[in-house]
């Protein structure tokens, strides 16, 4: 039987101030999950605390961080993990972005699920209420599926960069949660609940697209994609102009890039707020200044590339996709979620097809029961 080290962080408040780290050996085979391993340093040592359920990859409990990467405990196995730490010790730690409470559990009430409140996590129901359920078409739900996926481990908090900017971000599990509401055919308040999270400062424009929650999701549900969708419903359908000027911070960004051919960041600012002869303008640019003159000293940019924007002419003619673009009469999204095993024929997403196995919607985004015609509730 192989034997792998584990390298745990420790932490006990009551005893000791500082975290601390243990080595501990285990005789385990290389397909026992990490959780296996540490449940069996934890017969020799009853201290060592975790907080795990299923061990199935369902609950979401045993989230924690492995060679500094978050994941499932239970759905990592210790040969991989190993292969992962080069043979070395495997190191396993809390959760980031959130207080630990003891070694490997971290207090997620706090952040995670306070978070989770904040975006009304139940369905508004439209009025008049029907007498019986309602009846949503199939494909309806098929966008919402992929965000129902999320068993809330947290592990897209843990290492969402926002967050650790900005801790009041509403972060990406809680807005993953909110998508699953908007786009739910049977919620009745989807501009209510998209104006106030672009309205707050905190909210849907917090994001920095940083990728860091897809690639940590072990459920695929890709909160990011979800924000970003969110912000679609929120600025192409609804229209909605929030105070923090995140709207037209994409509308800017759109606008440089049609203008530049690539992203010009030295104008991007002035383009975000309406041009450099905006009032307003003027008043963000004085208020930037000591962040420009800082990145300009640590040589992020030059003056000469802010100004001069070198790659202006390298791409001449891309307009025309914006032109097609912008010349369809109604946004087209394309949203593919599968669902199933990859052994499962009728899971693969080049055979879309099997009601239970696959699901793909297509076209512009299924929007709300009210609005589709004839639908039934
Ligand atoms: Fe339930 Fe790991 S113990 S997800």
């Amino acid at each position: 039987m192989p034997e792998y080290t584990l390298r745990l962080q420790r932490f006990s408040p009551q005893t000791r101030p500082e975290p601390w780290w243990e080595e501990v050996t285990v005789e385990l085979d290389r397909h026992h999950s990490v959780l296996d391993g540490i449940l069996e340093a934890k017969e020799r040592d009853g201290t060592i605390a975790i907080r795990y359920s299923c061990r199935a990859a369902i609950c979401g409990s045993c989230g924690v961080r492995i060679n500094g990467r978050p994941g499932l405990a239970c759905h990592t196995q210790l040969g991989e993990a190993a292969q992962a730490a080069s043979g070395g010790a495997i190191v396993i730690e809390p959760m980031g972005n959130m207080p630990v409470l003891k070694d490997l559990i971290v207090d997620m009430d706090t952040v995670h699920w306070r978070k989770v409140k904040q975006v009304r996590p139940w369905l508004v129901a439209a009025e008049p209420q029907p007498e019986r359920e309602y009846i949503v078409p199939h494909e309806t739900m098929v966008d919402v599926t992929q965000t129902m996926a999320c068993i809330q481990c947290g592990a897209c908090v843990s290492d969402c960069l926002s967050m650790e900017v900005d801790p009041l971000f509403v972060g990406p599990a809680a807005l993953a949660k909110a998508y699953r509401f908007v786009s739910d055919p049977r919620d009745a308040d989807d501009r209510g609940r998209l104006r106030d999270l672009a309205e707050d400062p905190h909210g849907l424009y917090d994001c920095t697209h940083c990728f860091n929650c897809v690639d940590a999701c072990p459920k695929g549900v890709a909160p990011m994609n979800q924000i970003m969708r969110l912000r679609r419903i929120a600025g192409s359908d609804l229209e909605i102009d929030d105070a923090n000027n995140g709207l037209r911070h994409e509308h800017g960004f759109v606008d440089n890039v049609r203008k530049n051919g690539l992203l010009h960041e030295g104008d991007l600012l002035t383009d975000s707020y309406g041009g450099k002869l905006k009032p307003r303008t003027v008043f963000v640019l004085f208020d930037s200044l000591p962040g420009i003159l800082q990145a300009l000293r640590r040589r992020k940019f030059s003056l000469h590339a802010a100004l001069g924007h070198p790659h202006r002419d390298a791409r001449r003619g891309h307009q025309r996709y914006f032109d097609r673009i912008e010349a369809r009469p109604e946004r087209v999204e394309l949203n593919l979620y599968f669902s199933g095993y990859e052994d499962d024929p009728g899971s693969t997403p080049s055979v879309p097809t099997g009601e239970d196995s696959a699901a793909v919607a297509s076209g512009p985004n299924p929007r709300k029961l009210r609005d589709r015609p004839g639908a039934t509730s």
